[in-house]
């Protein structure tokens, strides 16, 4: 049985309610530990120290905050950026990218203070749960995981009256609003009216899409080996690049997704997302694939990419097969270095120019006019032989009319 647990701790009411739900039910003492991954707000220092003083308070015997930002950008962001990221064709992994990094740090707190477990506060239906436990089993096979939420069998508006009773300072009310996952990839939106497939996501849980910009732009995204470097010309780190990504396109109210997704645990939900900056760096990292890439190689990487999604999207992080993907897409990013321009309009976010040293494109053999260095006579010969077996086959084995294809000669 363990006696010090790691909780990931976010401040909000199923987490607040869980350190002292551990203590009581589980007799184990409680260290908190809430991950600054961009989420909104993440820049206000003063409100992470009463998000900690918040878990002492409710009784954890030790609370943390750990800055992951610049950690999740470079070790889990660029990695997705350059395997085209897109679960089930569309969603970026928002979430999914998030947990890998927060189980390394529960675990590397469980160490420093000698815990024996760690806990989470997913429920029983979601994803995070998967990507939690198997993350943090891949990397301390020792611990034991507790799941507080998935055990207690309260509802919403139990915990709202626990929290009551036991005097555990919590800022929900008992009108259910949305679930709510975010960091600097993005935001995930659930549940409320949005249950129901049907409905049409309100306005009101948009908030890093919201239309503010008239006055059409371009930006001109700068990668080096397939990573963004800069925009504009200037220099930035992969998650401040991020950021200003997503205040520069949201600006102009696009980078929305509304999916019915296949979860790992076997239902079908619908969820909304906004994530501007990763998808507008998404299009722009993969026009420039489109020019810098050898063709065999660029379908190759393409077949693989949505494994890369799937796997990562089952919580799979931590598993050989993603390290050997990620050496293969690597690799890959020799040549993808360049400028993309992204033209923006309200509503609308494009590609409308890209270029690079390593372009593959050749303007004389591309070009129709004068400047045309084609040499035309080799087609005929080339075009020939394409088709060599195929004319064989169709004169030996051709098919008599009136008989149907798949019936005997
Ligand atoms: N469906 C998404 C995923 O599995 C988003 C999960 C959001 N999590 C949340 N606690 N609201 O990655």
């Amino acid at each position: 049985m363990a006696k010090r647990v790691v909780l990931a701790y976010s401040g909000g009411l199923d987490t607040s309610v869980a350190v002292r739900w551990l203590q009581e039910e589980r007799d184990v003492e409680v260290i908190c530990v809430a991950a600054n991954v961009g989420q909104e707000g993440s820049d206000d220092q003063a409100a992470w120290e009463a998000t900690r003083q918040r878990a002492l308070d409710t009784g954890a015997v030790a609370a943390e905050v750990v800055d992951c930002r610049d950690e999740l950008a470079r070790d889990f962001l660029l990695p997705a950026l350059k395997a085209n990221v897109a679960y089930e064709g569309k969603y970026p992994l928002v979430s999914a990218l998030s947990r890998p990094v927060i189980a390394r740090h529960l675990v590397a707190a469980a160490r420093r203070h000698k815990a024996d477990a760690v806990a989470h506060g997913c429920t029983g239906k979601g994803n995070d749960q998967v990507r939690f436990e198997v993350g943090v089993r891949a990397l301390a096979p020792d611990l034991e995981i507790l799941a507080p939420v998935r055990e207690w069998g309260m509802t919403r508006e139990d915990c709202i009256d626990y929290a009551a009773r036991k005097n555990i300072a919590i800022t929900a009310t008992k009108e259910k609003l949305y679930s709510i996952d975010d960091n600097i990839w993005g935001r995930a939106i659930e549940c409320g009216e949005m249950e129901d497939p049907w409905a049409a996501p309100p306005q009101g849980v948009w908030s890093m899409t919201v239309p503010t910009a008239a006055e059409p732009r371009e930006v001109v995204v700068g990668f080096e080996q397939g990573v963004p470097v800069m925009v504009d010309g200037s220099p930035m780190a992969p998650a401040a690049l991020i950021a200003h990504m997503n205040a520069v396109v949201g600006a102009y109210g696009w980078g929305r997704l509304d999916m019915v997704e296949n979860r790992r645990v076997g239902i079908k939900s619908r969820e909304t997302y906004e994530a501007p900056g990763a998808l507008a760096l998404l299009a722009a990292h993969a026009d420039l694939e489109d020019l810098t890439l050898d063709r065999d190689l660029h379908h190759e990487k393409a077949r693989l990419e949505p494994r890369w999604s799937e796997l990562v999207y089952d919580g799979l992080w931590f598993s050989p097969l993603r390290a050997a993907l990620d050496a293969f897409f690597d690799e890959s990013q020799r040549f993808v270095t360049g400028e993309v321009r992204l033209r923006l309009e309200p509503g609308r976010c494009f590609v409308n120019g890209r270029r690079s040293d390593w372009s593959l494109y050749d303007y004389g053999l591309a070009t129709y006019d004068a400047a045309d260095n084609f040499r035309h006579q080799d087609a005929e010969g080339f075009v020939r032989l394409w088709g060599l077996g195929t004319q064989v086959q169709a004169t030996r084995q051709a098919i008599p009319a009136g008989i149907e294809p798949g019936g005997r000669p």
